[in-house]
C-alpha cells in the first residue's frame, strides 16, 4: 500500500528533484497533492514551477495548490541568487497546461486531512513552513492527524546556510518553524548536517545525464545551473542537494541516521532568528520533539536517485 503524501514545496531546483523523485515512486508513494509556498522565490513562481515538474514527469493527475504568499510575519527573502530568476532556471521547460487548482492550498492541507483516516498522510516540506503553521492554526485537529511531518531544514553541526546560525527554509518563516515544532505531530528533519553530506559531484551528474531521458537531462540542466552559488561558496567537489533527501528518507529510510531530540527555534534574537537549536546530547529536559538526521549515505543515495530518474520519461 503505498505511503499518502503532501508534498510542500518552493520549486527551486532541489524542491523539483525531490518531486520529480516521489513521482516516480507511484508503488512506495502517493502523492496526494503539491502544495507551492514562497521562499526560493514568490508564490507564482513556485506554483508555475510545481506545475511544470508535474508535467515533465507525465503526471498530470498531480494537482497543484498555491498556499501562502508571503511569511506570517516577517518580509519574505527570497533566493534567486541560487535559484536564478525563475526559481528553475537551467532547463528550459514549457509552460504548464495543467491548471493551477482554485483551493488555497492552506485549505486543502486542512480538508484533506480533516476528511482522511487520522494518521495516515504524511507531509514532506521541503521550503518554507508558512502553508503547514497556518494550517495549526486554523484547524488545530490536525495535529493528531498527520502521520508524520518529513522537512528539509534546520541545521546545527554545520551551522547555517542564509545566516551563520539559520538554515533558508526555518529563517525565512521562523514563527512558522516554531508553530510546527511545538505541535506534536511526529516530525523528522532533514538538516543542512545531513545535506552537506549529499553532494552531486561531476560523476553523479553525468550519470543522470547519461540515463537520456528527457527527465534525466532536465535535471542536470537544473543542478548544473543551481549548484553554482554553492561550489564557489563551499570549494567542495560538489554542491549539496537538500530536498530530494526527504523523499529518499520516506524510500530507504537506512540511508539517513539520527536521533530524537528537542528542537527548538529561535525567533527572538536577529542574530540568531531561525536557528534550530537542537539539543542533541540530551542536556535539557525539553521534550523531545522530533528525529534530527545528522548522517547520511551519499553513494546510497545517488544510487536511489538515478534508478528512480531513470523510470521517468
Ligand atoms: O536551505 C536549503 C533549502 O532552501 C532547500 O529547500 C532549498 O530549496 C531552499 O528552499
Ligand atoms: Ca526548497
Amino acid at each position: 500500500m503505498p505511503r499518502k503524501i503532501i508534498i510542500d514545496t518552493d520549486p527551486g531546483q532541489d524542491d523539483a528533484v525531490a518531486i520529480l523523485m516521489a513521482l516516480a515512486s507511484p508503488e512506495e508513494l502517493e502523492v496526494l497533492g503539491i502544495v507551492a509556498v514562497a521562499g526560493n522565490v514568490g508564490l507564482h513562481h513556485n506554483a508555475n514551477n510545481a506545475r511544470k515538474v508535474v508535467e515533465l514527469a507525465c503526471r498530470h493527475d498531480v494537482p497543484v495548490y498555491a498556499g501562502c504568499a508571503r511569511p506570517m510575519r516577517r518580509a519574505l527573502v527570497t533566493a534567486e541568487h541560487v535559484h536564478g530568476d525563475t526559481g528553475l532556471n537551467g532547463p528550459d521547460l514549457p509552460a504548464p497546461t495543467i491548471p493551477l487548482q482554485s483551493q488555497h492550498g492552506v485549505d486543502y492541507i486542512i480538508d484533506t486531512l480533516m476528511r482522511a483516516e487520522a494518521g495516515t498522510i504524511t507531509l514532506c516540506t521541503l521550503g518554507p513552513l508558512t502553508n503547514i503553521a497556518m494550517a495549526l492554526i486554523k484547524e488545530p485537529r490536525i495535529a493528531e492527524r498527520i502521520a508524520e511531518i518529513v522537512m528539509m531544514g534546520g541545521a546545527y553541526f554545520e551551522v547555517g546556510n542564509i545566516t551563520p546560525a539559520a538554515e533558508f527554509n526555518i529563517y525565512v518563516d521562523p514563527e512558522a518553524a516554531d508553530v510546527v515544532m511545538r505541535c506534536g505531530a511526529p516530525i523528522t528533519i532533514l538538516p543542512l548536517d545531513v545535506t552537506h553530506q549529499i553532494q552531486s559531484t561531476p560523476d553523479r551528474l553525468a550519470a543522470i545525464l547519461n540515463l537520456g531521458n528527457k527527465s534525466g537531462q532536465a535535471v542536470h540542466a537544473m543542478l548544473t545551473f543551481s549548484e553554482t552559488f554553492d561550489l564557489q561558496k563551499y570549494g567542495w567537489a560538489g554542491a549539496p542537494l537538500h530536498d530530494p533527501t526527504v523523499i529518499a528518507y520516506l524510500l530507504q529510510p537506512d540511508l539517513f541516521e539520527g536521533r530524537h531530540c528537542n528542537v527548538t527555534i529561535e525567533t527572538a534574537s536577529e542574530l540568531t532568528m531561525g536557528m534550530t537549536v537542537t539539543d542533541y546530547w540530551h542536556v535539557t529536559g525539553k521534550i523531545r520533539n522530533a528525529t534530527y538526521m545528522r548522517h547520511g549515505d551519499a553513494d546510497g543515495f545517488y544510487r536511489l536517485l538515478t534508478e528512480r530518474l531513470a523510470r521517468l520519461p
